[in-house]
C-alpha cells in the first residue's frame, strides 16, 4: 500500500511517502525550491518522494493532508468576529490567500497529482503531530505530548499511543498557546517569527530569568495538570499583524527591539525568562501525563518539541525513562504523521521498524557527482573510504572548515552529517571564524557537536542517545576543552552518531579522535544565513565557492579551495537531477 502524506500552506511544507508501512522518502519543499521555509504546495518534494519510491501519482492508494483547513478557517473566522474591529487589517490580509488557496486544498491536490483519482483524507493537526512522534518511535506504548503554535483550534495536546493506536486525551485551545507565546517573545526580541525561535533559545543562557515570576503571575496561568491560559490583553496575535501590543511593551519597559540592532542584558534576560517559562510549562505537562498514564516512555512533537533545552530537562527532571522526539518534529513531520495515522491507526495495520536516523532525502552517486564536477570545471581528487576519512580528519585538526556532503539528505531542520559543515571544536576562535566567514550570521549562537555515540557519556552528562541533535546536556567538568561547542552555561546541544546509521561520518569522527583524543567535531548545517540547507552537489559547490570554506567533500571527491577555478554560474544542474 502506498500513501502520500502532505503538509503545507503554513510554514515548512513537506511530503512523505509511506510504502507498506515504512516511510521510504520524505523532504521539505524548501530544499528543492531553495526558498527558505517554503510553504507552497510541495510539488517538488512530492515529485522527489514518488521517484524515490519508483511510483507515479496513479500508483498511490491514498493521500493524507496534515490538518483540516475548514476547521482552521472556522477558527480564524470566529476569532476575527470576536475581535472585530481590531482584527480588520489582519482579516483583510489573510482572506485572499484563504479564498485563493487554502480552502481549495482537495482540488489543488487533485490538480498537482493528476491523474490520481483515489481518496484524500484529512487528519487533525495535533493528531498528525502525535502520530508523527509515536508511530515511528521505538515504543510499543508511550505517553505523547504535542506542543506548537496552533493547528485548527488545538495548541497543545496529551495523548497515549498503544500499538497502532493513538488516542488524544486532552488539549489546550487557541488563543492560549505556548508556541505562540514563544513566538511573541521572538517577535518582541526583534527576530523572525516561525523561524528564529531557536535564536531566542540560544540567547537565553547569556541572561537571567529575572521576569519569570512576573510572567507566570500575570501573563501565563499554569495549572498543575499542565493546561494553561494566557492573559490575552498582552498579545495581539489573535487579531493583529503584530504579535504583542502596548501593554506587553509596558510590561518590559519599552518597544520591541528593532531587527539587527545591538542586544544587551535586557534582551538576554527576556530571552532567559521566556525560555524558563517554556521549560516550566513543558515539564508540568510531562509530569502530569506521567501521573495519568504511568508509562515510562514519552514521545513529543510540534514546534516546541524542537526546544532541545526543554527536552533535556524533561529527560533529566521528570519520571520518564525514555524520550523520543523525531527529527522533523515541527510541521514538516506532519506529512509523516498523517501517512502513518492512515496506515496504522485508521487501517489498523501493524507498525514497522522504528526510525533510527533522519536520512530520508535524495542521495547522489559518485557518478552523478563526478559528472557535475566535470561540468562545473571543478578540480578534485577521488579517494577511497579510508583515505577520505583520514584526509578530512587531518584537515579538520589543522583548523580547516569542511563542507561534508554524503548520502541521503536529512529530513527535518538539523544537519546530521549528511549535509554538514564540520570544524575543530577545540579551537576557541572557530566559532567566530564559522560565524563571520562561512555562515554570515550573528556571533552569539553556539555551535553543536557530533559525538561518537559510544563515547558521549564520557564527555557529556547524558545517559541516552540524541541522534537528532534535539537534547542539550552539560559538558563534563574534566572535558571543557571544546570551547567552540560549549555554551556560556557549559551546555552543548549534541548529536550522537551511530556507525550503523552513518558509517562514513562515524569513521571520520573516529579518525579525528585518533589524531586529537577528542571523539567529536563541530557540526553545523551546510548553508549560509537565510538559505535552506544544501540539497544537491550544485547547491553544495555554490555554497563552498561563495564562502571561505577550505575543503569540500562530496561523496568520495575531495576538493581544496585554492585549486578551484573561478565559479561558473551557468551550469545547468537540473539536467543532472530533475527536480523541477
Ligand atoms: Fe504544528
Amino acid at each position: 500500500m502506498n500513501i502520500l502524506g502532505i503538509s503545507c500552506f503554513y510554514h515548512d511544507s513537506a511530503a512523505a511517502l509511506l510504502k507498506d508501512g515504512v516511510i521510504v522518502a520524505a523532504g521539505q519543499e524548501e530544499r528543492f525550491s531553495r526558498k527558505r521555509h517554503d510553504s507552497d504546495f510541495p510539488a517538488r518534494a512530492v515529485k522527489y518522494v514518488l521517484r524515490e519510491a519508483g511510483l507515479k501519482p496513479e500508483d498511490l492508494d491514498a493521500v493524507g493532508f496534515y490538518d483540516k483547513p475548514l476547521l482552521k478557517f472556522e477558527r480564524m473566522l470566529s476569532t476575527y468576529v470576536a475581535t472585530f474591529p481590531r482584527s480588520f487589517n489582519s482579516f483583510r490580509k489573510a482572506m485572499p490567500v484563504w479564498v485563493k488557496e487554502k480552502l481549495w486544498v482537495p482540488s489543488i491536490i487533485r490538480r498537482e497529482l493528476r491523474p490520481y483519482k483515489g481518496p484524500i483524507f484529512f487528519a487533525e493537526h495535533h493528531m498528525s503531530h502525535a502520530a508523527s512522534a509515536f508511530l515511528v518511535s521505538p515504543y510499543e506504548e508511550s505517553a505523547i505530548l504535542t506542543v506548537d503554535g496552533v493547528g485548527e483550534w488545538c495548541t497543545a495536546s496529551s495523548a497515549v499511543g498503544r500499538g497502532s493506536d493513538v488516542t488524544l486525551l486532552k488539549e489546550v485551545r487557541f488563543p492560549h498557546s505556548l508556541g505562540l507565546l514563544y513566538s511573541a517573545f521572538t517577535y518582541y526580541l526583534g527576530f523572525k517569527v516561525n523561524s528564529a525561535e531557536y535564536k531566542v533559545m540560544g540567547l537565553a543562557p547569556y541572561g537571567k530569568p529575572v521576569h519569570f515570576d512576573r510572567i507566570m503571575k500575570e501573563m501565563v496561568h499554569l495549572k498543575p495538570d499542565g493546561s494553561f491560559k494566557l492573559d490575552m490583553s498582552y498579545f495581539s496575535y489573535d487579531y493583529g499583524l503584530r504579535m504583542t501590543n502596548g501593554k506587553f511593551d509596558q510590561f518590559f519597559g519599552g518597544p520591541p527591539r528593532k531587527p539587527e540592532t545591538w542586544m544587551a542584558e535586557r534582551e538576554f534576560d527576556i530571552a532567559a525568562s521566556v525560555q524558563k517559562v517554556c521549560e516550566e510549562v513543558v515539564l508540568t505537562m510531562a509530569r502530569h501525563i506521567h501521573r495519568e498514564t504511568g508509562l515510562p516512555n514519552l514521545s513529543m512533537a510540534g514546534g516546541v518539541a524542537l526546544n532541545c533545552v526543554a527536552n533535556g530537562r524533561v529527560i533529566r527532571e521528570t519520571p520518564f525513562k525514555n524520550l523520543f522526539v523525531q527529527p522533523a518534529a515541527g510541521d514538516a513531520g506532519g506529512a509523516v504523521g498523517v501517512a502513518h495515522w492512515l496506515y496504522n491507526t485508521i487501517d489498523k495495520q501493524p507498525r514497522g521498524k522504528a526510525w533510527t536516523n533522519a536520512y530520508l532525502g535524495p542521495a547522489f552517486s559518485d557518478e552523478e557527482i563526478g559528472q557535475y564536477l566535470a561540468e562545473a570545471g571543478a578540480r578534485f581528487e577521488k579517494l577511497d573510504d579510508g583515505e577520505l576519512t583520514r584526509r578530512t580528519a587531518r584537515a579538520i585538526a589543522d583548523g580547516n572548515v569542511i563542507g561534508w556532503f554524503q548520502g541521503r539528505m536529512e529530513f527535518g531542520p538539523r544537519a546530521l552529517g549528511a549535509r554538514s559543515i564540520l570544524a575543530d571544536p577545540r579551537d576557541p576562535r572557530m566559532r567566530d571564524t564559522l560565524n563571520m566567514k562561512i555562515k554570515f550570521r550573528e556571533g552569539f549562537r553556539p555551535f553543536a557537536p557530533s559525538v561518537l555515540e559510544d563515547r558521549a557519556a564520557e564527555w557529556f552528562d547524558i545517559e541516552c542517545d540524541s541522534p537528532y541533535m534535539l537534547l542539550v546536556a552539560q559538558v563534563r567538568e574534566g572535558k571543557r576543552t571544546i570551547p567552540s561547542v560549549t555554551h556560556v552555561d557549559n551546555s552543548a546541544r549534541l548529536q550522537t552518531v551511530r556507525r550503523a546509521d552513518s558509517p562514513l561520518y562515524y569513521d571520520l569522527i573516529s579518525e579525528f579522535d585518533k589524531l586529537t583524543g577528542v571523539p567529536l567535531v563541530i557540526n553545523t548545517s551546510f548553508n549560509v544565513r537565510g538559505e535552506p540547507i544544501v540539497c544537491t552537489p550544485h547547491d553544495a559547490y555554490l555554497c563552498f565557492m561563495r564562502t571561505n570554506m577550505d575543503h569540500l567533500v562530496l561523496g568520495h571527491y575531495f576538493l581544496a579551495k585554492p585549486d578551484q577555478p573561478p565559479l561558473r554560474e551557468d551550469v545547468d544542474w537540473r539536467k543532472l537531477y530533475e527536480l523541477d
